[in-house]
C-alpha cells in the first residue's frame, strides 16, 4: 500500500486504510473501490490523500506514527473538550483525565516503535481542522522529546501541553480563524491573544496536579528564540523547552497542510524553512533533533533522482534522511522493471532532486 495525494487517486483504486471524518468516524472502509464522486467528496472535505493498494507498493509495510484507532480517539477527546469550553463550561475531572490518558496512549504508541523512523506522511488526515492539527503537533512534539531523551513522564506532560496548545483559539472569533486569506494586522492582533487566553483557561480550570511545564508549553508556543514571538517576546532559554519544541512542531504542521488560500508544501521544503530559521525563530538543538528524526521524503513518497530516474521511497534511516531506500520504476520517462536502490549505501553520485506527485 502507499499514500497517494487526492489528485492522483485513480477511480477503482482499492483503499488500503479507512478514511475518517472530522470527528474520527469512518467515512470509507478499507477495501472500498474508489469512485470519482468519492474523490470529489474528499476534495470538498479537505482530505489531502489516502492509502491505496497498487503493484508498486504491495509489499510495503508502512509504520504509521499513530494507529487509526488512537488518532480517531484523540480527535474525539479534543473535539469534545474544545466544544465544551466553547460553550463556556469548565471541563470535568473525567474529561481532563481522559485527555491525560490520551496523551499517555500517544506517548506509549510512539515509545513502542522506538528506533523506527515514523511515517508522518499520513498524519495529515484533514488540513484545516484544529483538532487534527493538535494531534499532529502532539505526535511531532513527542518524536522530538524522544529524540532529546526525555523520560516517559516528561513526554506525557509534553503531549498534554501539545494537545492543549491551541485551546485559546476557542476564545478568538471563529470567522477570523477560518478566513480564506492572510490576516490583516488588526485580525492578527486578535489571533495573537490565543496563547495567553489558553494559558489562563487551563490554569483556572485544570486539576491542581497539572505540571507548570504543561501550562508554560501552552503559553510559550509562539515565542521565538530571537525574541520576535508573542505574547511576551521572550528570547532564548527564557522560553520553556516545551514551548520551543511545540513551536517547531506547530510551524512544520502548518507549512505542510493545505490552507484555504494556499497549498501545503512538501516535507523537504518545510524542513528547509525550519533549518533556515534555526537560531532566529527556533532553538538550534531542537531543529537538529528534528532533522535527524523526521524524514525529508517519507516512505510512500515518489521522488526523482538526479539521473532522471523516478522511484518510490520504501524506507528511511535515522540521521540519513536525504538517503532513503528507493524502488526505481521509471528511467528517462520509460517504465522499467522495479529494482531497489539503497541511497544510504550506494550511488553516492546520485541525489534526490524533487518530490513527484503520483
Ligand atoms: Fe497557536
Amino acid at each position: 500500500m502507499r499514500y497517494v495525494p487526492r489528485n492522483c487517486i485513480q477511480p477503482n483504486a482499492v483503499l488500503a486504510k479507512p478514511i475518517h471524518g472530522v470527528n474520527g468516524e469512518v467515512l470509507l472502509q478499507e477495501g472500498v473501490k474508489m469512485r470519482i464522486n468519492y474523490i470529489r467528496r474528499m476534495e470538498k472535505l479537505g482530505i489531502p490523500g489516502a492509502y491505496v493498494h497498487d503493484a508498486l507498493s504491495e509489499d510495503m509495510d508502512i509504520v504509521s506514527a499513530l494507529s487509526n484507532e488512537l488518532k480517531a480517539h484523540a480527535v474525539k477527546s479534543i473535539s469534545s473538550c474544545f466544544s465544551k469550553i466553547e460553550q463556556g463550561k469548565p471541563l470535568t475531572q473525567a474529561e481532563t483525565s481522559n485527555l491525560m490518558m490520551t496523551a499517555e496512549q500517544i506517548v506509549d504508541e510512539i515509545l513502542d516503535q522506538r528506533g523506527v523512523m515514523l511515517n508522518l506522511l499520513d498524519l495529515k488526515v484533514y488540513d484545516s481542522y484544529t483538532y487534527y492539527h493538535c494531534v499532529n503537533v502532539t505526535v511531532l512534539s513527542v518524536v522530538l522529546g524522544l529524540g532529546m531523551d526525555f523520560p516517559r513522564t516528561k513526554l506525557v506532560n509534553l503531549a498534554y501541553a501539545a494537545l492543549l496548545h491551541d485551546v485559546g483559539k476557542v476564545f478568538v472569533d471563529p470567522r477570523i480563524i477560518n478566513l480564506p486569506r492572510p490576516l490583516t494586522p488588526d485580525e492578527y492582533a486578535k489571533v495573537k491573544l490565543h496563547p495567553r487566553l489558553g494559558y489562563d483557561y487551563v490554569k483556572t480550570y485544570s486539576p491542581m496536579s497539572m505540571s507548570r511545564t504543561v501550562l508554560m508549553g501552552v503559553l510559550d508556543h509562539h515565542e521565538r528564540v530571537d525574541g520576535s514571538g508573542y505574547p511576551s517576546a521572550k528570547a532564548g532559554s527564557k522560553i520553556t523547552v516545551f514551548g520551543r519544541i511545540i513551536a517547531v512542531a506547530d510551524v512544520y504542521d502548518a507549512l505542510t497542510s493545505d490552507r484555504p488560500y494556499r497549498k501545503g508544501i512538501f516535507a523537504v521544503d518545510a524542513m528547509e524553512y525550519i533549518q533556515g530559521a534555526a537560531n532566529t525563530q527556533f532553538d538550534f538543538n531542537i531543529v537538529n533533533t528534528f532533522s535527524r528524526k523526521v524524514a525529508l521524503f517519507p516512505a510512500g513518497t515518489c521522488v526523482m533522482l538526479s539521473n532522471g530516474s523516478v522511484g518510490l521511497v520504501l524506507e528511511n534511516f535515522e540521521g540519513l534522511t536525504q538517503r532513503p531506500l528507493v524502488r526505481i520504476f521509471e528511467e528517462d520517462g520509460v517504465a522499467v522493471d522495479f529494482y531497489e536502490l539503497d541511497l544510504s549505501k550506494e550511488r553516492f553520485d546520485l541525489t534526490i532532486i524533487s518530490t513527484v506527485e503520483m
